[in-house]
């Protein structure tokens, strides 16, 4: 039903420095694979076949990396390395892929807003591919995209954070429905400890509602001056829209290097070293 899902890419990555200073941090590998294919196989699982990235200057690689290397095939062609090819030939094959450039890093709010171009009027799935999301069930994507087929509303996904750890994050106010399902009455970005509402931080994942282009628009640059989604998602959980859902499966934050280590971890672990056999 939800087509289309967006990739903010746009971003700096500067905890990843000096790796990140011509590179993508989206491109970043863990173990074989780049961080935003993980993101684009979610969305084609959930059915979001289009991908919509929102980049910026320096991130050229990631249009190549969606897009065939002609030269790549010919020398690898009918030899036993084209099985290393498999994963994002099939990528290739079921995915459309559409790209805008976000012109100043203004926030993640100003990065969806730059999408709307290749979003139109219609409802549509975030994801923030420096959270890798790893489930052995449906991912959460699709997790969430079947939640919007009874509710409608735009869907944030929540999981339980320290305490010490909610000023990294959004972090949600609201009221329990069923199976990890909040009706969201008010959610705050970033907040002091002593000021968050709950533990329930907003991670990654998104499906959002077109209104939110035009809510966008009308919010005010928030924590650290920049246009924050988080506010603009306030706007419509005050008008009773918005959805939390804990996810099931286990995410690793990626943008940080703790982060991105653990992933690289369970990954090898847990995945390719099955997948080798
Ligand atoms: P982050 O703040 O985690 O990413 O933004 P960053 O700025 O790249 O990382 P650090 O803090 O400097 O290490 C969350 C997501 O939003 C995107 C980023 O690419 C990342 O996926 N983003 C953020 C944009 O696309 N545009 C922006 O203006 C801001």
């Amino acid at each position: 039903m939800i087509k289309k899902c967006l990739f903010p890419v746009a971003g700096y990555g500067t905890r990843f420095l000096p790796a990140t200073k011509s590179m993508p941090k989206e491109m970043l590998p863990v173990v074989n694979k780049p961080l935003v294919q993980y993101g684009v196989e979610e969305a084609i699982e959930a059915g979001m076949n289009t991908c919509a990235m929102v980049t910026g200057r320096g991130k050229r690689s990631i249009a190549d990396h969606f897009d065939i290397n002609y030269e790549l095939e010919h020398q690898i062609s009918g030899t036993g390395k084209e099985v290393y090819l498999d994963s994002i030939r099939n990528v290739l094959d079921n995915g459309i892929f559409t790209m805008v450039r976000q012109r100043e890093m203004l926030g993640l709010g100003h990065a969806i807003l730059t999408g709307h171009s290749l979003i139109g009027n219609e409802p549509f799935g975030v994801i923030l591919s420096d959270d890798l999301c790893i489930n052995d069930g449906p991912g959460v994507l699709s997790q969430m995209a079947e939640l919007y087929k009874q509710f409608r509303c735009s869907i944030v996904a929540i999981q339980e954070v320290p305490e010490d750890q909610v000023h990294k994050y959004g972090v949600i106010a609201g009221e329990p429905l069923k199976d990890g399902i909040y009706r969201v009455d008010s959610m705050v970005e970033k907040p002091d400890p002593k000021d968050a509402p709950s533990n329930l931080a907003i991670i990654g994942r998104y499906i959002l509602t077109p209104d939110i282009f035009d809510i966008i628009r009308d919010t005010p640059p928030g924590a650290n001056g920049e246009l924050q989604l988080t506010d603009a998602l306030q706007t419509q959980a005050k008008q009773g829209c918005v959805m939390a859902y804990k996810f099931k499966g286990r995410r690793f934050d990626c943008g940080s290097v703790p982060g991105f280590v653990e992933a690289t971890n369970y990954v090898y672990e847990n995945i390719y070293q099955k997948e080798q056999g």
